[in-house]
């Protein structure tokens, strides 16, 4: 592929969620606590995960092994960060969920499928064909956007695991209800798991310093933004006695 082709193609990626952003915010997304039968066929959820988030780990994986390029030795770093979350988030998160029962519609299993398949795709085809020596040269370990972005991608992916961890333990084994979560972020924001899921992929961004990587930061915050504020408005319709100081998102803020 032409690298003008691809990079149009990224630009044209990244002009679709700013496209879709105003729609989305008004759109729930119907899963987890929103999800509706009103979406056709269902799936179980633990099931769900694991398809849906199979993409991301396999496409980007093969894109960047068999890619035709150098493979420096710094892009390993990003490939071997890329993996670690996608292990935990496709072959163990699912399996830790206490999700016993529920189901979410195959249509939302279908759309995260596209979204990762092309996230996975523009970023191992960057890393494993595009990516040279002469932009990521052994010095850029020492780089102030590999050492910002590095420890950025760190911070979000603890804030997120913590908050992961918080949410998965709120029920008993067998239990589907919901409570209140407290500790952790949580003292800040409803969803401490998106906002550390946001810092860490734009932490990511800032680290590899690509247009790929910068375009799936934009995704990530165009799904996860407003699927905090939907979660925030549930709980505060959900629970009278809800902290009313807490945040939706970014602590202090929104
Ligand atoms: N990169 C991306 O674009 C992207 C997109 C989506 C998700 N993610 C990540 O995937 C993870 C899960 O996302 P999500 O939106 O599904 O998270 P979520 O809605 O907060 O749910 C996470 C898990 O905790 C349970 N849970 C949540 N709140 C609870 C409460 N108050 N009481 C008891 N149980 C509760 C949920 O049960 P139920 O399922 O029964 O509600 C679910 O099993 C997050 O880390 C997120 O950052 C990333």
């Amino acid at each position: 592929m032409k690298d003008s082709v691809f990079y149009l193609l990224v630009y044209g990626w990244i002009a679709i969620a700013l496209f879709i952003f105003p729609l989305v915010i008004r759109f729930i997304a119907p899963y987890g606590r929103h999800t509706s039968r009103k979406w056709g066929a269902m799936i179980d959820n633990r099931v769900g995960w694991i398809i849906m988030e199979l993409p991301a780990l396999l496409v980007f994986s093969g894109f960047y092994l068999f890619g035709s390029g150098d493979h420096p030795t710094v892009t390993w770093i990003f490939f071997l960060l890329w993996v670690f979350h996608y292990i935990n988030r496709t072959l163990i998160f699912p399996f830790r969920l206490r999700t016993k029962g529920k189901k979410m519609p195959l249509a939302i299993v279908f759309m995260a499928i596209g979204f990762n398949f092309m996230n996975g795709f523009i970023n191992g085809y960057y890393l494993g064909t595009l990516a040279t020596e002469a932009k990521y040269p052994i010095s850029y370990l020492l780089d102030p956007r590999f050492l910002t972005g590095f420890s950025i991608f760190f911070l979000g992916m603890f804030i997120n695991w913590q908050a992961d961890n918080i949410l998965i333990h709120l029920r008993k084994p067998g239990d589907t209800g919901y409570v209140i979560p407290q500790n952790g972020f949580f003292s800040f924001v409803s969803c401490p798991n998106h906002f550390g899921e946001i810092l860490e992929w734009f932490g990511f961004a800032i680290l590899v310093w690509s247009l790929p990587a910068l375009a799936f930061a934009v995704w990530t915050l165009v799904n996860l933004m407003p699927r905090a504020l939907h979660h925030h408005q549930w709980y505060k319709q959900s629970f009278p006695e809800y902290p009313p100081e807490r945040k939706a998102l970014l602590p202090f803020i929104l």
